[in-house]
């Protein structure tokens, strides 16, 4: 079905035939719209505590040592950093489920070096499969042939197309032989190289010939009497013939299905094999996807164009129920610059999922290549999302429980305000947090409109209900928290399992009335179900008291509450109590009304 918006604003449906079932969404409200919608699709799974620190990848890190030191250049620059990524250049040959002998001879080794400090390691996997290996030597697949797992071309031959490797066979996911020899694959490989999530790509599935090598047959499932407006003008380009043969259906029917159904065959993989929460992300997606993956938005351009629209893409992915969503941050294609990549630092820095990855021949991107400045812009905005990271985490818990959305647009917390529904160059988090980034060359102020409230700014000072001018020079990028809302930050790290221990802090922002409500999800941030199975901690903050936590389960024990500052504090406190004792090192500031 093709399906395209007219200005009247109407919808125009055009089908070849087939079962349409419509669903309407009645909401009232946008929150509704979106839960209703999720209740039919599934809920976004509840990502790893770690994928949500910084992640660093390029095409082009050739060997394990350019790996290692680029993580330890990040790491002795200061940059928080989670997860190191390798492309393609670890396969030997670019075969997935292989490393190269010379390059990468010592992968298994450097990966467990990542993992004693406290890091995360990540590769990326082509579905295709290649088909020209001498016999005996590529178990993938020759044990595939065996297991008879691989996509067949119209006659019953196995399909060819060609990927990175040359030529490939393509694996069909909804054939559950296929999913135990996917998982077998990854058990083999991941007992080896015990990588913490896998990155699968290319997976639309992606072929640099049209179909297959041989070409399609001439039939209406390669010729429908309609063809949508697709890159390439057929049905078949880019990708493989519409009549290939999967155990469901066609590849017809079957086509928009093929990441989605990869994704739930590497995450149930993952998930048997490491028995933690599994992370993938995936490049195609399809309704439901959020389940069992994040989802990147592709190759961008490395410029200000792509910087922009990559707002509406991660917004629209959070309505979809994908909310572990980003863009390559500085851009993928062509070389970036110095002000762009700080820009997209900035701005990545809230993305759900936030990672830097470059392509081959271009300009290197990683945030110690550039000058004094740009690097600690870079770094502020990395330890700004660090310290963020318990309330983002929070966020996650309530998209997985109860289908909200993580990054949101305004419309959604201003449903009533006509301003609101345009926005498309700044978004929220959760309901509190308003995110206010360049995204024009040379700008130094920003023209931002705050929706019907007070805003505090982190600095306490307070702006209400307006369009207005910010001050927005190269290190800065303006986050505003709404009041009536409390924040929990921790202390940020250069990783989050050692930021994990740190101090926790609280933003209690408060309205005008005098109250604030915030809350946060604890748990150890990686084992499976922990919501499902109660094996959490919830804390609710309001702001006459810190509650009582309403479910405990020692994750907190040996946690502490390191501070907090009050926004919109009228007079200065007489005193302050924390745990029935007087506090006596504490601070009013009469300009800006905190009290910390
Ligand atoms: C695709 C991916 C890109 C990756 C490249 C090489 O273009 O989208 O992220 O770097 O393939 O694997």
């Amino acid at each position: 079905v093709e399906v395209i918006l007219q200005p009247t604003p109407a919808l125009t449906w055009v089908s070849t035939g087939g079962i349409l079932d419509l669903y309407i969404f009645l909401g009232p409200d946008p929150q509704s719209v979106i839960r209703q919608y999720l209740q039919i699709i599934g809920y976004p799974m509840m990502p790893p505590y770690w994928s949500l620190g910084f992640h660093l990848c390029r095409w082009g890190y050739t060997t394990t040592n350019t790996t290692r030191k680029v993580a330890q250049r990040m790491h002795d620059e200061n940059f928080p950093m989670d997860v190191q990524w390798n492309d393609l250049d670890y396969a030997n040959k670019r075969r997935v489920f292989t490393f190269d002998p010379w390059r990468f001879g010592d992968l298994p080794e450097m990966v467990e070096e990542f993992h004693k400090r406290g890091m995360k390691y990540i590769l990326i996997l082509d579905p295709g499969i290649s088909s020209t290996s001498t016999p005996g030597t590529y178990s993938p697949f020759d044990d595939g042939l065996k297991r008879d797992v691989f996509i067949k071309n119209a006659t019953g031959q196995i399909l060819i197309g060609k990927v990175w490797p040359g030529p490939t066979a393509f694996p069909d996911f909804t054939n559950p032989d296929t999913r135990q020899w996917w998982e077998d694959c990854i058990r083999d490989f991941h007992s080896k190289v015990p990588v913490d999530g896998l990155w699968i790509d290319m997976n639309e599935p992606a072929s640099f010939v049209q179909g297959s090598v041989e070409g399609c047959p001439d039939s209406d499932l390669e010729n429908p009497p309609y063809t949508p407006s697709v890159v390439g003008g057929r049905l078949n380009s880019g990708t493989l013939c519409m009549s290939a043969r999967q155990k469901m259906s066609f590849h017809y029917n079957l086509h928009n299905l093929y990441g989605l159904t990869e994704a739930y065959a590497t995450h149930s993989a993952l998930l048997k094999i490491r028995r933690k929460r599994p992370f993938v992300l995936s490049r195609s997606s399809f309704p439901g996807i959020g389940r069992f993956s994040g989802v990147w938005t592709g190759d961008v351009r490395s410029d200000w164009e792509q910087l922009r629209f990559s707002i509406p893409a991660v917004l629209q992915f959070s309505l979809f129920g994908v909310p572990l969503v980003g863009a390559d941050t500085c851009g993928f294609g062509g070389n970036t610059t110095e002000e762009l990549c700080v820009r997209w630092m900035q701005l990545g820095a809230f993305y759900p999922f936030m990672r830097n990855h470059n392509d081959k021949p271009n300009a290197p991107q990683e945030p110690y290549v550039f000058g004094q400045r740009a690097q600690a812009a870079m770094r502020s905005a990395l330890y700004l999302r660090y310290s963020l990271l318990p309330f983002l985490y929070t966020l996650f818990h309530h998209a997985h429980a109860s289908a909200e959305t993580v990054a949101r647009p305004l419309f959604m917390e201003f449903p009533n305000d006509p301003n609101s529904r345009t926005i498309d160059k700044q978004f929220l988090w959760g309901s509190s947090l308003l995110i206010s980034p360049v995204l024009e060359q040379g700008a130094v102020e920003l023209a931002a409109y705050l929706p019907p409230a007070t805003w505090y700014m982190f600095t306490g000072f307070t702006t209400l209900w307006q369009f207005l001018l910010l001050p927005a020079p190269l290190d800065t990028i303006n986050v505003h928290v709404r009041e009536g809302h409390i924040i929990p930050q921790q202390e940020p790290a250069l990783t989050t399992t050692a930021s994990r221990n740190n101090p926790f802090f609280l933003i209690v922002a408060l309205s005008a009335g005098g109250w604030a409500r915030g809350d946060l999800f604890w748990d150890d941030g990686e084992s499976v179900d922990t919501f499902e199975m109660q094996n959490y901690c919830y804390v609710i903050f309001t702001s006459q008291v810190v509650s009582n936590p309403l479910k405990l389960n020692g994750a907190l024990d040996s946690l502490v509450l390191g501070g907090l500052q009050v926004f919109g504090v009228p007079s200065p406190p007489r005193y302050i109590l924390a745990n029935g004792e007087k506090v006596r090192d504490f601070t009013y500031r009469t300009d800006t009304k905190v009290s910390f």
